[in-house]
């Protein structure tokens, strides 16, 4: 009675859902492909007084019921107070890369509908829930995950996943998990700089060329939550979406809510993952916009010149910024309302006067007629007690009457499930790009949600995914007035370095650390699944007298995603000066193999003492690779080897390194070892291949 069985067929795998004597919607198999004959629906086929048949079944999108004691997918409260879900099949739509199957509580008359976007381009299936409450009662939902995924097999699975901080993010950490649940969340209303919203489970043994690699990256960076769990059975599971964590959602009759999307993917070995996620994320994740255009190299004045911003300084910066090739010029923080220090102004998005007696324009005809974009940076979500906004609206912020406030970083978050709220945001920004030639936003939000209450909901357990669907729906209003607007997503730093942010802002910020041989580590986890365009990178003075760099290592680790400087460049010598240029030449002519080529982690300094990526066009053509050294890096270590990726084995390629130049076979530099001499601490090479 049931149509058994639905296949999505991707590039390299099968992905299988099938529908139960029950009417239940099984997970069948995501891998490497078989016959679609062959795929059947297992009857289950354990049952005692303990454990249920449901034990045993691989539910596709677990709601919380009967004896479905698993992290579940889904949970709610229908109207009389039941808690207890069953959902069977109710009718099921695919064609043309997309499958559509709804589920009905037929008691209830509440639908889930599970929708699936894939194509024979790459192998990541793109997965929503809709939940649709067709009665006419009151529906109150308490866990909606955007994904359940279900893993083959019973051998325990490594799962990767940052443990990171403000200024440490993406250090990646590998757990075996034998038993239990691990969850990555974040509940402070951004993804924050602990954790990723993301699930990578591999085989224990799977490196960067081989073994099963299943991920799924989740397109929301508001508090999220991560489940993974192995059962009694050894089955291993995940769930991922918005955090259960004081959420839920009421939905009257007649409405619905769409989860956000998770991007899920089988591959063999990590660079695959990579790779497949990088190119996906350009083509189908990005605002288009911007998607598959090269980002500019810019400057940001934030470590230069912090609050103590004026059109002379900001000009004096962007005259050399311009002479080593900048394209785009950000002032950051502090050229607006009573903004000195970090204790006021948020909230008053209105040029200072004191700081910019002749207007802004001064400084933006200034950058323009040096034939630079302009860009600023904004805190939109934030106010601070000394500022207008404040004065004039204290009951704008999350708060409650009988707590006081935490004011992290002196601000206060603003409450953006108020429409008025929302209006005053976008206007601000509206103003200011109505007004002057401003082509780039860096949107900052630069601290977690405290005391959150919202007298304006009837359910303030709503706040968190209110506010952060507020961030994209003001972000989009933005870049649909202004198609020519780029906008960077920052949270200080990487919290906001994922794929929520990433469905709305052009590019992110990775991490206010911009120490280049911390960045390395940084970069190294941030690459694992996020794009590399996207990763603003800058060339700072950052740490130069606790750890003296060179120039040339800052630029070798910037170059490595999207190039841009944050020195105080008035500091500059000649020299630097010079320099500065060469490589940002350099980096242009190699920009699109960087931003969209292929991408290989060849080594890193836990496992191999130094660091080395290499980027691959996709016609093979070019290739450029990335070399630095550790602090130790002397007699003892130096010497040393890599052996490339990604090009084309019976092709020519000419490898220039430094001085030398050799042309041999594609096949012999992927064969043979290519041996290095890194004879000192901190060194920084750049070994260019193109094919001859
Ligand atoms: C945050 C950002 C920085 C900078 C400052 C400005 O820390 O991450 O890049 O913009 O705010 O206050």
């Amino acid at each position: 009675m049931y149509p058994d069985i639905f296949v999505i067929e991707t590039l390299n795998t099968h992905y299988v859902l099938g529908v139960d004597k029950n009417g239940r919607l099984n997970h069948i198999h995501w891998g490497k492909k078989a016959d679609p004959e062959d795929y059947e629906v297992r009857d289950n086929w354990e049952q005692n007084s303990n454990h249920s048949g449901l034990d045993y079944t691989d539910m596709e999108y677990t709601a919380f019921g009967g004896t479905m004691y698993r992290n579940c997918a889904f949970k709610c409260e229908y109207y009389d107070k039941c808690r207890d879900s069953v959902f069977t099949y109710l009718k099921s739509e695919q064609s043309d890369g997309r499958l559509a199957v709804t589920l009905c509580d037929k008691s209830y008359g509440v639908e889930l509908e599970l929708t699936y976007l894939y194509s024979d381009e790459s192998d990541i299936i793109t997965r929503f829930v809709t939940v649709k409450n067709n009665s006419n009662k009151t529906l109150k939902i308490e866990k909606f995950m955007s994904a359940e995924l279900t893993l083959p097999g019973t051998r325990p699975y490594a799962v990767k996943n940052p443990n990171g901080a403000w200024g440490s993010e993406f250090l990646t950490k590998t757990t075996i998990l034998e038993n239990g649940t691990i969850a990555f969340e974040s509940r402070k209303g951004t993804a924050g700089h602990t954790n990723s919203p993301y699930a990578v489970m591999s085989a224990p043994n799977a490196d960067e060329d081989h073994g099963a690699v299943y991920f799924a990256a989740l397109g929301y960076g508001g508090s999220f939550k991560v489940e993974i769990q192995r059962d009694f059975a050894g089955v291993t599971r995940a769930v991922l979406g918005i955090s259960d964590f004081d959420f839920s959602y009421t939905l009257k009759g007649g409405e619905s809510l769409t989860s956000p999307k998770v991007y899920m993917g089988f591959t063999d070995g990590f660079a695959q993952m990579s790779n497949m996620m990088n190119e996906f994320a350009y083509k189908n994740i990005l605002p288009k916009s911007f998607a598959q255009k090269p980002l500019p190299v810019l400057y940001n004045s934030w470590e230069a010149t912090e609050f103590n911003v004026n059109a002379r300084q900001q000009l004096e910066l962007a005259k050399i910024a311009k002479e080593i090739g900048c394209e785009l010029f950000v002032m950051d923080d502090g050229w607006f309302g009573r903004r000195y220090n970090d204790w006021g102004g948020l909230g008053d998005w209105s040029v200072n006067s004191e700081k910019f007696p002749n207007g802004i324009d001064e400084l933006i005809d200034g950058v323009n007629e040096l034939g630079m974009d302009f860009g600023l940076w904004f805190e939109p979500e934030m106010v601070q007690e000394d500022s207008d906004l404040y004065k004039a609206h204290p009951d704008w912020t999350y708060h409650y009457d009988n707590r006081e406030a935490m004011k992290l970083r002196h601000q206060l978050v603003l409450n953006l499930t108020k429409k008025e709220v929302c209006e005053y945001v976008f206007d601000c920004m509206d103003k200011m790009l109505e007004k002057h030639n401003i082509r780039y936003i860096k949107w900052d939000m630069n601290r977690p949600f405290s005391e959150i209450g919202t007298e304006n909901l009837e359910n303030g357990k709503e706040l968190w995914l209110r506010h952060t669907m507020a961030v994209y729906e003001i972000a989009d209003r933005l870049k649909e007035k202004y198609p020519y607007l780029q906008l960077e997503a920052c949270s200080s730093g990487g919290g906001r370095a994922e794929y929520g942010a990433m469905e709305h802002f052009d590019m992110v910020w990775t991490s206010d650390n911009t120490d280049p041989v911390d960045r390395l580590d940084i970069q190294h986890g941030y690459s694992l699944i996020y794009p590399i365009k996207c990763m603003r990178a800058w060339v700072t003075d950052a740490n130069n007298t606790r750890r003296p760099v060179s120039l040339d290592f800052r630029f070798g680790v910037s170059m490595q995603g999207s190039l841009s400087i944050g020195s105080n460049l008035l500091n500059y010598s000649k020299e630097d000066i010079e320099k500065s240029g060469r490589y940002i030449e350099l980096y242009k002519s190699f920009r699109s193999v960087i931003q969209f080529g292929d991408f290989y982690r060849l080594k890193n300094y836990a496992e191999d003492g130094f660091y080395s990526t290499q980027y691959v066009s996709k016609d093979k053509k070019k290739s450029v690779l990335f070399i630095n050294s550790n602090a130790n890096s002397f007699f003892n270590a130096r010497f040393k080897s890599i052996r490339l990726k990604g090009l084309s084995p019976d092709e020519k390629y000419r490898l220039t390194d430094g001085d030398t130049a050799v042309i041999k076979s594609g096949a012999y530099f992927m064969n043979k070892e290519y041996a290095l001499c890194l004879d000192r601490p901190l060194m920084s090479k750049i070994i260019i291949l193109e094919k001859v």
